[in-house]
């Protein structure tokens, strides 16, 4: 547990399932004021505000589309209304499809670079712009993934979007280190969540995902969230500018494992 994480204010994009949810509710057992933006209508953020004022926190919930800079500008402000600040931004909104590169649509394209690329930015820009007027050495945590490393056929504008969120994350370290604005990613490899349910649901695709994970098993959500509440946390004060690589050793060469190679 990190106790100086009582009471900061926090924003989760994409927070009404997966590793979001995980992570609100992480927040939340460490006594935090959570923001938890959701999307989609169905996403039961009620059960997640109830985990959280259970575990001693606070949660409120907010509908918005990461595309949409005016949607970023209302997460914001509806945690300095609710709670009164704003001391961690965590851009974890993101989406996936498969298709082969030669028949990827530029509307499928920019989907997908809006949400997870474009949709970072407009939060880390909101958040330090708020940070530096208020003078917060704030934490921002954007949410990459093994794929802004290893090369993914089908997914290249999951992979470019992922690329551009690590080279984002340290340029923003770089330029506000000296307010003591720090900013991180975590990519994670192959974790439980929404995002792989059709995938890890039929039996020979989940096991060839297992195959490429040196620790031999799915990621859990609760693992990523143990990284992101470190990496926000007082403990991680001279950590900027890093990618937190959770993924069961997947970007260490599983193909040379056990005498292979
Ligand atoms: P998920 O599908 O459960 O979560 C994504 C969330 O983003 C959903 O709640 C969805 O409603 C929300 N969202 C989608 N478009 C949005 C928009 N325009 N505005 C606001 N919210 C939007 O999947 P998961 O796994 O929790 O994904 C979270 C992040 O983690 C994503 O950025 C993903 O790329 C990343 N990631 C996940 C991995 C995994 O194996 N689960 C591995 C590596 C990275």
């Amino acid at each position: 547990m990190y106790p100086n994480l009582e009471g900061k204010v926090v924003v989760i994009t994409g927070a009404g399932t997966g590793l979001g949810r995980a992570m609100a509710e992480r927040f939340g057992a460490e006594k935090a004021k959570v923001v938890i933006n959701y999307f989609k209508e169905d996403e039961d953020v009620q059960s997640i505000i109830e985990t959280i004022e259970k575990a001693g926190g606070s949660g409120s919930a907010i509908q918005g589309d990461v595309t949409k800079e005016e949607d970023i500008k209302r997460m914001i402000a509806h945690a300095v209304n609710t709670f009164g600040s704003l001391d961690i931004m965590v851009n974890n909104a993101g989406i996936e499809n498969e298709v082969p590169s030669e028949d990827l649509t530029l509307e499928d394209w920019n989907k997908v670079i809006s949400t997870n690329l474009t949709g970072q930015f407009l939060g880390c820009r909101e958040a330090i712009d708020y940070m530096l007027e208020n003078k917060i050495k704030g934490s921002i945590i954007n949410m990459s993934s093994v794929h802004q490393e290893i090369p993914w056929p089908h997914f290249v504008h999951y992979a470019a979007s992922k690329g551009g969120v690590k080279l984002m994350t340290e340029t923003l370290a770089l330029e506000f280190a000296p307010h003591g604005i720090r900013v991180n990613c975590i990519a994670p490899g192959a974790i439980d969540t929404p995002i792989n349910a059709e995938k890890f649901d039929d039996p020979e695709l989940k096991k060839g995902v297992v195959e490429l994970i040196p620790m031999g098993y799915i990621g859990k959500p609760e693992e990523i969230a143990a990284c992101a509440v470190w990496l926000a946390s007082s403990e991680a004060s001279y950590v900027t500018g890093l990618t937190l690589f959770a993924d069961g050793g997947m970007t260490q060469y599983p193909g040379f494992q056990a005498g292979k190679g």
